[in-house]
């Protein structure tokens, strides 16, 4: 028995060694609107990188472009600009070889999870599907593997012989999770998977998924609107705002001590684990067709000063975290500042 073998590196330890599943580098997105004449954002500057194992969650408020940012990393979307490597190659130059094995490893549930089932087929057909296209099985074992897989994500064996209209919403979730895991992935990319279902269903669906890529290995990117389920459930968090990534950096040091100011307001205005964000932070939210000349975020930054209206400011390496501020809040000197708690005091002065 090797030594690694006895005392297993953890999880974060064993994704920084490894090399990215997937690098963006400097990722934009723009759509055409009003039939061509203006021009829309959605995804501007993204630097980002997934490891082996690793768990990552998206996080912002409706429209900062967690769907797109997905889409584009998955390929279903061009970049406009930038790059998207996965492993060492670039995703736009995948040969049809490459772009199956992708589509083999990288599995995609998506936000509406009933909408991507086809209702025709049972539960049984859609989760042997990816097994025989991927052709992972004999045909004589496709049924045993569906069984394994209901199992796996906790639905019953009769569960195979329904149909997803017959199905409740966190049914439906569990068995686009099975279907997901059926193809074997390396990775899981899942967009919302836990929203608008009860909170006692979302935290048993959340501990399926938190327990899955615990056993598994596998890494996981997770979209949700909701900061204290990215912490619960991913290692790492990036959150969102107008197209950009404003802070990335380990879920507990961010949740505990945000030095985004957006972070900061995140946690203050929605300190509850269930509270989703859908009621917008103080201040006027810019239209992502027409943002502001220096920070995006300069309208409801209760931190901004002059040269924020002049200066956009990039994402850029702090000490453990990559932060998009030109002034971005301190450390606090002793302790962990509760920055969640409603009516926090103010943090001091910044850089
Ligand atoms: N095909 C498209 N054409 C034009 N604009 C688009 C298109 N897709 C997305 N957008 C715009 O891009 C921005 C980001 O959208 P996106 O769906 O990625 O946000 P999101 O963070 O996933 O939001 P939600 O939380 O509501 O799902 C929004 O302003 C949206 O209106
Ligand atoms: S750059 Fe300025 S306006 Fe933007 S978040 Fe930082 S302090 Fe606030
Ligand atoms: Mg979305």
């Amino acid at each position: 028995m090797t030594t690694s073998m006895m005392n297993p590196a953890p999880a974060s330890a064993r994704a920084a060694a490894a090399s990215p599943l997937f690098s963006l580098l400097d990722v934009e997105k723009v759509f055409p609107i009003d039939s061509g004449r203006r021009q829309l954002k959605a995804l501007d500057g993204i630097r980002l990188e997934l490891r082996p194992g690793e768990s990552l969650a998206l996080v912002g408020e409706s429209g900062s472009g967690k769907s797109t940012l997905v889409r584009v990393m998955l390929g279903l979307e061009p970049a406009s600009n930038g790059r998207v490597i996965v492993g060492t190659q670039d995703l736009a130059s995948l040969d049809r070889a490459g772009r199956q094995k992708f589509a083999r490893e990288v599995a995609y549930i998506y936000q509406d999870a009933r909408g991507s089932l086809n209702p025709r087929m049972t539960v049984g057909a859609l989760l042997a599907e990816p097994i025989r296209l991927h052709r992972l099985r004999e045909s004589r074992e496709v049924d045993g593997r569906v069984d394994e897989l209901l199992a796996q994500v906790g639905l019953p064996e009769a569960t195979r012989y329904r149909y997803p209209s017959e199905l409740s919403g966190g049914q439906v979730r569990r068995v686009a999770v099975a279907r997901a895991l059926a193809s074997e992935p390396r990775v899981i990319v899942a967009d919302e998977s836990v929203a608008g279902l009860d909170v006692s269903v979302q935290a048993q669906l959340l501990n399926l998924l938190r327990d899955l890529q615990r056993d598994t290995g596998l890494a996981m990117v997770f979209v949700t609107h909701d900061l204290g389920v990215a912490a619960y459930l991913c290692e790492r968090v990036a959150v969102m705002y107008l197209g950009r990534i404003m802070e990335l950096g380990p879920s507990q040091d961010i949740l505990r001590a945000p030095r985004h100011p957006y972070t900061q307001g995140l946690l203050q205005a929605f300190p509850r684990f269930d509270a989703p964000l859908t009621v917008s932070l103080k201040g006027e939210i810019p239209s992502p067709a027409n943002l502001p000349q220096g920070c995006r975020f300069q309208s409801r930054c209760q931190w901004v000063q002059e040269d924020c209206r002049q200066t956009d400011p990039v994402q850029r390496p702090l000490p453990g975290r990559q932060v998009a501020c030109l002034h971005p809040l301190p450390v606090p000197e002793s302790g962990i500042l509760h920055a969640a708690s409603p009516g926090a005091a103010p943090r001091g002065r910044r850089a």
